[in-house]
This record gives structure tokens, C-alpha cells and sequence, in this order.
């Protein structure tokens, strides 16, 4: 059963707009983000509460309804990161504004099915994104604002956490693979195209910082196995919850239950 946690993250104005001076991706990462998530997870979230009706079993409601309350606190502190980033660049609201009206002209545009699709497509892309930033954390994130750190971890192991619920949902209310295939060409395009937009007009606002060139390099290997879990999430036979968690998120998932403080995690 997904958990509902009450973590609470702060973002002071001494946050840099870059939160790692040592990592260009993480950073782009970190504001890419925050800039596109609330937009998609705010999209998910209806599509499930206009789905809920058409979801029979009660324990697979009670399932969908947490996974949009954790999805809920993850848009809550985006924005409020992303406040952060616009207190800092006024200029950057004009892109925010522009990636929360593509979501909404999906809304209006677009079939619950089709969103159904869209956020499935997504949440099952986030399971391998998410061991993939775990697994590479100390480069990614040992030289950043501990903060951002530890609330986009959290965030990513949730997503793995919850990696199920929008493909069970999607089952039980669709079902249609091929309608699905389908739909993760356009959300992979929609999203990519809205994930490079943000970055262009952060990077239009504040040069980013480059890599250090003493962090070690993200193994290659690594980098094929984000792309094949991506391309696995295709297969008519893929099933999420299939495969180990990986260690880290296990010991993430242990701290939390001993009632560990999550905002400030050790690496
Ligand atoms: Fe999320
Ligand atoms: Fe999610």
C-alpha cells in the first residue's frame, strides 16, 4: 500500500537558482522539474478522480486515491520551488504560464482516456528515471543545496514507491495497449518538447554551472540501462512491479518508517 507521509520541505531564498554548482544535469533536472511536474501531476490527478467512478474494486479506489494525495504534495512543493526560482527571475512565469496551459488545453482537448494514457505513459517511465538517479546520486548531487537534494529524492522514491498505481488504474479503466502505445509517442514528445522549453529559459535567465571535472562520469552502462528500462516500459508483458527495489530506496523506505528526518537526508 502506498504511504501518505507529512513531509515538509522549505525553500529560503539563500537556495541558489542553480541548486548544484557542481553538476549541469542536476541542475537542469532540479528546475526542469519543478517548473514541468505540477503541470502533469495536477493533469493526473483529475483524470483519475473523473476515472474513480469506472474503478470497481475498492481496495484498487483506496489505492488510486493515494497515489493522487502523494502526487498532490509533490505538485504543492514544485510550485513552491518554483516560486523560489521566479522570486529569483520574475521572467520565468511567462513558461510556467505556458507549460500549465498545455496541460489544461489537454484537458479540455483530450479524452480521459487519453490522459489515462498520457500519465501512464510517465509514471511507468519514472521507475527506471528513478533507480537511475538513486543509483548515480553521489555525482548528481553531493556538491548541491542538501534541501533540493533531499526533496527531489524523495520525490523520485515515491515515484518508484507509487510505480504501479497509473498502470493499474489504466488496466482496470482502459486496458487498451496498443491505445497506450499510441499515446507514450505523443506524451514522450509532449513532455520532452515542455521539459527543453523550461530549460531554455532558465538557462536564458543564469548561465548554468558545468560539470566538475573531478566528479567521476555516469558509468555508460548506467545510461543504457535508463534507456532499455524506458523502452521495456513498451512491452505488452511489463509489469512495474516486477524487479528488486533498489538498496537505497529499501533503506530510504526503513529510515522513514524508525520516524528518520527525510528533509535532510545523508547521501
Ligand atoms: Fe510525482
Ligand atoms: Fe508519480
Amino acid at each position: 500500500m502506498i504511504k501518505l507521509r507529512k513531509l515538509r520541505f522549505e525553500f529560503p531564498d539563500d537556495i541558489p537558482f542553480w541548486f548544484n554548482p557542481k553538476s549541469r544535469e542536476a541542475s537542469l533536472l532540479a528546475n526542469g522539474m519543478s517548473l514541468v511536474a505540477p503541470g502533469f501531476e495536477r493533469y493526473f490527478i483529475k483524470a483519475i478522480r473523473e476515472a474513480m467512478p469506472r474503478i470497481r474494486d475498492g481496495a484498487a479506489r483506496d489505492e488510486a486515491n493515494r497515489f493522487c494525495i502523494q502526487e498532490g504534495q509533490h505538485a504543492k512543493f514544485h510550485i513552491d520551488h518554483q516560486d523560489l526560482l521566479l522570486r529569483k527571475h520574475p521572467e520565468l512565469e511567462a513558461v510556467r504560464d505556458e507549460v500549465n496551459r498545455s496541460y489544461d488545453d489537454l484537458q479540455r482537448n483530450e479524452s480521459t482516456e487519453f490522459a489515462l494514457a498520457y500519465a501512464t505513459a510517465i509514471e511507468l517511465g519514472f521507475k527506471p528515471l528513478a533507480k537511475y538517479l538513486v543509483e548515480s546520486r553521489q555525482v548528481l548531487f553531493a556538491g548541491g543545496d542538501a534541501r533540493i537534494t533531499s526533496f527531489l529524492l524523495w520525490h523520485f522514491v515515491e515515484e518508484f514507491e507509487h510505480r504501479h498505481a497509473m498502470f493499474d488504474v489504466y488496466r482496470e479503466v482502459v486496458g487498451d495497449y496498443w491505445y497506450r502505445l499510441g499515446v507514450t509517442r505523443r506524451t514522450w514528445a509532449h513532455v520532452s518538447a515542455l521539459g527543453a522549453r523550461v530549460q531554455a529559459a532558465c538557462i536564458a535567465c543564469e548561465q548554468p554551472p558545468a560539470d566538475d571535472p573531478g566528479l567521476p562520469r555516469i558509468p555508460r552502462t548506467r545510461l543504457l540501462a535508463l534507456g532499455l528500462g524506458l523502452l521495456e516500459t513498451l512491452s505488452p508483458l511489463h509489469d512495474p512491479r516486477r524487479g528488486p527495489v533498489p538498496q537505497w530506496i529499501a533503506d530510504w523506505f526503513a529510515a522513514d518508517d524508525a520516524g528518520a528526518d527525510m528533509t535532510t537526508i545523508a547521501l
